[in-house]
């Protein structure tokens, strides 16, 4: 619930921002969005891992392995987060950024097949079809962002 709870709050500043025309300062933002949805996809990692059966011992050590990557990947988002604004030099964003996307990339690949896994009836868990969809949508928005961010630091 308070993950989703986030989820709407984030919504609903972005929508104020955008009618706002708040132009965001980029490389803030840059690490506030990182630390964000870094932490929803170590959210997802955990309670991925926490609904599949424990039969599925492959997949539920996969998602512990996620769990802990993005742990780790928000600390050092926090930890740049903190020492703003040093941290905030075109070469250290990009280098934070090619590292979340390569992590972002492998997770959303094991959500779309966990995605399909479920849908097709393969796998044991208590993944609603929806939640699985959702999951992956958001690893997929997390990397049009890391994209959008990048094209921006070449500006
Ligand atoms: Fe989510």
């Amino acid at each position: 619930m308070d993950h989703t709870s986030r989820e709407a709050a984030y919504f609903a500043k972005r929508l104020k921002e955008l009618n706002e025309g708040k132009p965001k300062l980029l490389l803030e933002a840059i690490i506030k969005e990182n630390v964000f949805f870094l932490k929803v996809m170590a959210e997802h990692a955990k309670f991925i891992g926490h609904l599949l059966d424990p039969s599925e011992r492959k997949l539920v050590d996969q998602a512990r392995d996620f769990s802990h990557d993005f742990d780790q990947l928000l600390f050092q988002a926090m930890d740049l987060d903190s020492m703003r604004p040093q941290s905030e030099t075109t070469p250290i964003l990009n280098q934070f950024l090619d590292r979340n996307r390569v992590s972002v990339v492998s997770l959303r690949n094991f959500k779309k097949s966990a995605k399909e896994l479920i849908k097709d009836c393969k796998i044991k868990s208590n993944i609603h079809p929806l939640l699985a969809d959702h999951v992956f949508r958001e690893a997929e928005r997390f990397l049009q962002i890391i994209d959008m961010f990048e094209a921006s630091l070449k500006k």
